[in-house]
């Protein structure tokens, strides 16, 4: 996968969260303060996507990204489940960077 800025930092609210899909895979990018993480789109319980709503992937308070089909929670920077029926799994994370505001996927 070639390098490619998924998203710019002033894109997301903060916290927030949007939908990047290239080549037809889907991700999801969430903004923390000045982070950004990226994670592939599929819940571990199901390989389900993890969000009904357009861009919408965290909680109602904002602190965990949340499947909408069974309502597993995530941690932002981990991906890490800590509730749900896949707790204790994680969402497969996307190497990447931030370059002049911009989230890059690496290279693989
Ligand atoms: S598909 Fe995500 S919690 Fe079941």
């Amino acid at each position: 996968m070639s390098a490619q800025p998924l998203c710019h930092l002033h894109e997301l609210a903060n916290p927030g969260s949007r939908e990047v899909k290239i080549a037809d895979e889907s991700f999801l990018v969430v903004r923390r303060g000045q982070a950004l993480f990226a994670y592939r789109n599929r819940c571990p319980h199901t390989g389900a996507p993890l969000n009904l709503m357009p861009n919408r992937f965290l909680d109602y308070d904002r602190q965990y990204i949340q499947c909408s089909t069974h309502g597993a929670l995530f941690q932002i920077e981990s991906g890490k489940c800590i509730a749900g029926p896949c707790a204790g799994q994680y969402l497969e994370s996307m190497p990447c960077h931030i370059e002049n505001g911009a989230l890059h996927l690496e290279e693989t």
